[in-house]
């Protein structure tokens, strides 16, 4: 495949490889994967030898892949309109195979057609593969993968730069509570070495979820303030707008905690929580990262709140309730809202409380982390209670990616009155350029053997042992009062009670 390199762009040392991708005609296919591997062989960042094979169950033939995949594209590509010349080069080498997942027969004619293009197209026997399927179909696909000889032993190979690999990709959410994460290690184990298996948390790939290593440890204003001395708390917030939409089947087993804090914000909180790495090394930076998994307290029941939504108004248009959504038990008890309060028992944050709330059909789509820093005394510039509004710092996810810190400032004129004032830095304005999508950089870094922004093992164990005995409690408990917000609200009163009954107040977002 020719590499169209972008002016200016840094392309990485990308090996020659197919990608297999199960589930092809899912949703997360024609969404997420294959408009990011358009745009990672418009940036000249795939390998110049590569194909792409979606692997599913429907028959269909690969021009009918082609022609689908081609519409998403110019559907959900983060750049449009899609071009000709660069569609044309990846349709080429975009294949369709049909097999169901517990078939032999379908690994075995695979098998075959990856070897047909190591020869046609040179892509020398590497493979990724990505499971984009139902999580309860994971095993079984890499049992399959292994007894078609198609996952290769990477123990035996001292170097696995020096020989032929093969990675797999697996989509969240891995495991549905502490132990049945660890039954399906277990089972890829079977299979797979621990370096061979890639758990993706595509907030990973985010632009700001990587800057945040950046903004902590390359700016010493910062990082010297980042400790229990200066911070009075932090604030971290996944809201969106949408609901749950045709997922509710999904949802229905899931629910918030499993769908989003689990993974995405506990995520974020190891990256603001972490102590230093002692490199940028995968390992280096993860073992930090479970280190202040580990520290933190054991959460308290009552500090956590779950809510559900109920019919309301979001973006001036009327929705129904999660009770209402399609595939959803009318009397459901899952939890689209969850707010709670946690400690880190550590010398860096010990006694700092983090705030986390995320949540489905809020008033708008927001990803921030606030760190808000203690008051300074009043005594010099006179506020009536003696305090001066705190500096907040904010680093903001998503949308509007960028970061603002809020400093109290002498309004101009003869008296010495203060206002809070805004510095703001914009990724767009100021780099002008959209960031990339999270799946063009989580793709390429697994192509390239880069583990650092996947979820090691004990990561996702220690979230889900945090999480676990909650989950439990809840099993025991049902919620009395669901739904408990209106859909377009902040969420349930409880939420607001919890930080106010320690005189804080969420932001105002
Ligand atoms: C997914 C969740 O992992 O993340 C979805 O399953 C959620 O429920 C999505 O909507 C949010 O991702 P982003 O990148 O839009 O914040």
């Amino acid at each position: 495949m020719n590499n169209p390199l972008a002016e200016g762009q840094q392309s990485r040392l990308t090996e020659p490889c197919s990608l297999v991708i199960f589930g092809a005609t899912g949703d997360l296919t024609s969404r997420k994967i294959v408009p990011a591997l358009y745009n990672l062989l418009k940036d000249g960042q795939l390998p110049s030898l590569f194909t792409c094979i979606g692997f599913a169950r429907r028959p269909k033939t690969h021009n009918e892949f082609r022609a689908e995949m081609k519409e998403a594209v110019s559907k959900y590509s983060r750049t449009k309109p899609i071009e000709d010349s660069i569609w044309n080069h990846f349709q080429d080498h975009l294949f369709y195979h049909q097999s169901e997942f517990h078939e032999d027969e379908g690994y075995a004619k695979l098998k075959i057609l990856l070897e047909q293009f190591d020869t046609k197209y040179g892509t020398k026997g590497n493979r990724v593969f990505y499971l984009a399927t139902q999580p309860v179909s994971f095993p079984v696909i890499c049992e399959k993968l292994h007894k078609a000889g198609l996952i290769y032993d990477q123990k035996k190979t001292k170097d696995q730069k020096s020989d032929k690999w093969s990675r797999v990709i697996i989509e969240k959410p891995f495991g549905h509570d502490l132990t049945s994460a660890h039954q399906l290690q277990d089972e890829l184990l079977k299979f797979l070495s621990e370096k061979q298996i890639y758990r993706i948390d595509h907030y990973l790939g985010k632009e700001t979820v990587q800057n945040l290593l950046v903004f902590r440890f390359a700016n010493s204003i910062f990082e010297s303030l980042w400790n229990n001395q200066h911070i009075d708390h932090v604030q971290i917030t996944v809201a969106e707008d949408i609901g749950i939409g045709t997922r509710g089947k999904f949802f229905e087993n899931a629910g918030l905690l499993r769908d989003m804090i689990q993974n995405h914000t506990m995520q974020l909180l190891s990256l603001v929580a972490m102590e230093p790495p002692v490199s940028l090394e995968a390992d280096a930076i993860r073992d930090q990262k479970v280190k202040a998994l580990e520290a933190i307290r054991p959460l308290k029941v009552e500090e956590v709140v779950r809510g559900q939504y109920g019919p309301g108004l979001v973006n001036g248009q009327d929705v129904i309730g999660y009770r209402q959504e399609q595939d959803v038990n009318s009397q459901s008890n899952i939890e689209t809202y969850l707010a709670l309060k946690l400690f880190i028992d550590n010398p860096r944050w010990f006694g700092v409380p983090f705030y986390l709330r995320a949540g489905k059909r809020l008033p708008k789509k927001t990803t921030e982390i606030a760190v808000i820093f203690k008051d300074a005394p009043g005594i010099l510039f006179q506020n009536g209670n003696r305090k001066n509004p705190p500096n907040i710092l904010v680093i903001r996810i998503q949308p509007d990616e960028g970061s603002s810190l809020k400093i109290n400032c002498k309004v101009p004129g003869p008296t010495n009155t203060m206002q809070p004032v805004k510095m703001d830095f914009r990724y767009g304005s100021y780099f002008g350029t959209t960031p990339p999508e999270a799946y063009e950089r989580l793709i390429c870094d697994c192509i390239v053997g880069d583990s650092t922004l996947f979820a090691r093992e004990d990561e996702v164990f220690n979230s889900w042992k945090l999480l676990t005995p909650l989950l439990d409690n809840w099993a025991k408990n049902p919620p009395k009062e669901l739904p408990n917000y209106p859909a377009g609200s902040w969420g349930p009163k409880a939420a607001d009670q919890l930080i106010e009954a320690d005189g804080r107040k969420w932001r105002l977002i």
